[in-house]
């Protein structure tokens, strides 16, 4: 086999990539529709903070870990981080700003966490939220199993999680009649 040859020092070297492409998308963000060019590698969260201004989306560890950039995709907990906004092309997204806006009543996830105080900084609140949303809007009250699933891809820095997992029973409770 013949060995290959550096290039001579100096030489042009070709781009590691080819420049990003464009895409015009349409989908839903909290019932407003939103069409936008947006290049192929456009994470969501950017998408979301920085071109639509919706910075209750959160971003802390920006791989996947904290849970804090969480979103409703066509009602399923979504790591905004770790997914391009092309691959939300046609879907419906949920932020917190959606849940409740500022006319309206909280929801019985927000209230249940302001009642059982089940944030400190608020900093993984918005992503607490979205996946509790998500469980509460089942059509079967999750079990014990698949809430502490649910809430275990969330880092919490200040509460020490009791606090949540109260608010989180209690919105099921409230949701479910019991
Ligand atoms: S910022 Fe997305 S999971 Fe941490
Ligand atoms: S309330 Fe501060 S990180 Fe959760």
């Amino acid at each position: 086999m013949t060995p290959s040859v550096p290039a001579p020092l100096g030489a042009r070297t070709p781009p590691l990539a080819e420049p990003s492409a464009w895409h015009e998308i349409s989908l839903t963000v909290n019932g407003r529709p939103v069409t936008a060019q947006v290049e192929s590698r456009l994470l969501l969260s950017d998408f979301l903070r920085e071109r639509l201004g919706l910075t209750g989306t959160h971003v802390g560890c920006e791989h996947g870990v904290c849970g804090a950039c969480t979103v409703l995709v066509d009602d399923k907990p979504v790591r905004t981080c770790l997914t391009l906004v092309v691959q939300c092309a046609g879907a419906e997204l949920r932020t917190v700003e959606g849940l409740a806006p500022a006319d309206a009543p909280l929801t019985p996830v927000q209230r249940a966490f302001h009642e059982c105080h089940g944030m400190q900084c608020g900093f993984c609140t918005p992503g607490f939220v979205m996946t509790a949303t998500a469980l509460v809007e089942q059509h079967e009250r999750p079990d014990e199993k698949q809430v502490a699933d649910a809430l275990s891809g969330h880092l919490c820095r200040c509460t020490g999680y009791r606090n949540i997992r109260r608010a989180v029973c209690q919105a099921l409770d409230e949701r479910f009649g019991e």
